[in-house]
């Protein structure tokens, strides 16, 4: 880079590690920033960014009385989401990829992602972000550095993730592998050029290199497309690492549940985005005796331990949970996760006082509120203060019901799984498979109504495999098999049960068939009693439901026929479904596994 200024700062580089000295230098010559700044993840650090983030109006800081050192960012109202159909998974082949996700070759992409990062750092500051998915002292630590020139994902970065020099550190001790993470809001500013509060382009490009494990993206600041370390490090391109390396990548929260006897169990879940697993993992019983604690909330790494047990971790160190919804009646439990501060809101609503509010936080609306736009609302208001995929950002280890296994890296033995997805008719409350490959086949035919969480339609109906979707690195053919092989570690008398829920069936009136929410935990007793021998069930042609009688109703202003007609498996909503199940997995072809075609058979079968 001969000439540039710059020169002088690689050289106080705090690492000796030469793959990540040379990607820097080679970024900061294409991308030209003006400066380049080593994250060291301090208090201190942060307090500086935060201080020119407000300066700058990206973040608004809040009421520090009832919201202390917290921050309020609103986007560009065309960046408020993943986006699904600008994010490439650009494998050497594209058979690799798979029929979920979009490709392009390789060489081409760079060539593209080069022509747009050329320059794209102009006249900003090009963070360099050490970090650790899951915990430093892991047997092999997965590493990345994400480099970035947004400040705002540095500081949301210092929440989701492990980040900063005790990071670098080992990267440089060890000589690590680590994920190389590019990340560019796309908004270089020329000399004299005023910013904006929220930089970004309407060109997106989320590029992932799955042979080199690398990450490219272009022109979002939203977390889902701009914390590298999330969706793109620990699900996509760990999903591609955990097929080479015989372990699973999966979009799972982790709960510990423990019963009036004080036994304990782990249990995980898979839901699509929006769908629950938050309010899940942090859910507050609502019956006696049981208690729960928190694992994780969104992403889970599982492999097969030495006895054949399936354990399971959580990468992440923060929540970034889906604002509206979450409340003091629904879920108290990330509302104090939220209250102790140290928190980042992204396209809330502000209240007059300096805090902040979302549809669903409180009982009664605030009669006064500036909206995600930061226009004026009231009630009367016809659309909504809150965006329906505002977040917020808070570090984990404030969740009062965190378990203090979510600290030990060798994770926790897994004794149900959990699948599950947002469906106003046909899938009961819940269904415990007839086995683990029948587990797999309600994970593989997992099917979901879209939410905000990602652009596009809300509403309709679409498969999503294990929540995983929009997440798999891979061809989806590929990752059944996957899930299919893996059993092979297993021990069988070790293996979770599997159960198919969904909290979101109507009645024929139009409301909820099932409270939801803290009552979940009477679905989970079930479904633990069921590991016990203890609970009964019905044998329908998908697998078991609860009898009327067997799901704990105390305290709940229901009926054990309510609780029938929430798990009914109708005939001719099922004709519908195996129709479209076949249709799904028509899209497989040859990669279909076997296990998955004899299940389908099976259930057509017991339909008649
Ligand atoms: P991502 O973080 O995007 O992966 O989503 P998530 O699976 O964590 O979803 P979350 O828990 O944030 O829930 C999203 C929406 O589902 C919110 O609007 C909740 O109010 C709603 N929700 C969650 N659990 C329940 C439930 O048991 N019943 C009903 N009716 N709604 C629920
Ligand atoms: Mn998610
Ligand atoms: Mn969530």
């Amino acid at each position: 880079m001969g000439d540039l200024a710059r020169l002088p700062l690689l050289e106080k580089a705090p690492t000796t590690h030469a793959r990540l000295l040379a990607w820097v230098e080679e970024v900061a010559e294409l991308t030209q920033p003006d400066r380049i700044h080593w994250v060291d993840g301090s208090e201190a650090e942060n307090k500086k960014l935060t201080d020119e983030l407000v300066e700058a109006g990206t973040l608004k800081r809040l009421n520090p009385e009832t919201f202390p050192n917290s921050f309020a960012a609103f986007s560009d109202p065309a960046d408020v989401a993943r986006v699904e159909e600008q994010t490439f998974i650009c494998s050497e082949n594209e058979r690799d990829a798979g029929f979920t996700n979009n490709w392009m070759a390789p060489a081409e992409m760079k060539q593209k992602l080069r022509g747009l990062f050329a320059g794209s750092m102009r006249g900003r500051t090009m963070y360099v972000i050490p970090f650790v998915m899951g915990h430093l002292d892991a047997e092999d630590p997965k590493f990345g550095v994400e480099i970035t020139d947004s400040a705002y994902v540095v500081a949301s970065m210092r929440i989701m993730a492990r980040i900063g020099t005790d990071v670098l550190d080992r990267i440089t001790q060890t000589d690590a592998f680590f994920v190389p993470a590019l990340h560019s809001l796309g908004a270089p500013l020329e000399a004299g050029q005023a910013d904006v509060a929220w930089p970004c382009n309407p060109d997106k490009w989320i590029v992932h290199f799955p042979e080199e494990r690398s990450i490219w993206s272009f022109g979002s600041g939203y977390g889902g497309n701009a914390l590298l370390g999330k969706k793109c490090y620990a699900l996509r391109i760990a999903s591609v690492m955990a097929r080479d390396e015989g372990w699973l990548a999966e979009h799972m929260l982790i709960l510990k549940l423990t019963s009036p006897e004080q036994k304990t169990y782990y249990v995980s879940a898979a839901f699509p985005s929006a769908c629950g697993k938050t309010n899940l993992a942090l859910l507050d019983p609502t019956i006696k005796g049981w208690k729960v604690e928190t694992l994780g909330d969104d992403i889970t790494w599982m492999r097969f331990g030495k006895e054949g047990e399936l354990r399971a971790v959580n990468p992440e160190a923060g929540l970034f949970g889906v604002a509206p919804g979450t409340g003091w009646g629904t879920n108290p439990n990330a509302m104090r996760a939220i209250a102790k501060g140290n928190s980042i809101f992204t396209n809330v609503a502000l209240t007059d006082d300096g805090g902040v509010w979302w549809e669903g936080m409180t009982e009664e609306t605030p009669a006064h509120l500036t909206d995600w736009r930061g226009e004026s609302w009231t009630p009367d208001s016809d659309t909504p203060a809150a965006h329906p995929n505002s977040r917020f950002c808070t570090p984990i280890d404030q969740i009062d019901m965190l378990a203090e296994e979510y600290f030990s890296p060798e994770g926790v033995e897994l004794s149900a799984i959990l699948f599950g997805g947002r469906r106003k008719t046909t899938i009961p409350l819940v269904t415990e498979a007839r086995s683990w490959s029948n587990g797999i086949f309600m994970g593989s035919t997992l099917s979901s109504e879209t939410t905000a969480a990602a652009a596009g339609a809300v509403g309709v109906v679409r498969r999503d495999p294990m929540a995983m979707l929009p997440f798999i690195g891979y061809d989806a053919g590929d990752y059944l098999n996957h899930w299919v092989n893996l059993s092979a570690k297993a021990n069988p008398e070790r293996l979770p049960k599997i159960f198919l829920v969904n909290w979101f069936r109507r009645t024929a009136e139009g409301g909820f068939a099932w409270p939801g929410f803290g009552d979940n935990a009477r679905v989970l007793k079930w479904a633990i009693e069921r590991l016990e021998g203890k609970a009964d069930a019905v044998e329908t042609p998908i697998g078991f439901v609860p009898t009327g009688e067997s799901i704990d109703l105390e305290g709940l202003d229901m009926t054990p026929a309510e609780v029938e007609a929430a798990v009914r498996v109708d005939a001719d909503e099922w004709a519908t479904e195996l129709a479209s199940i076949e249709e799904w997995f028509a899209n497989f072809g040859e990669s279909l596994p076997a296990a998955l075609q004899s299940e389908l058979d099976g259930l057509k079968t017991r339909l008649g």
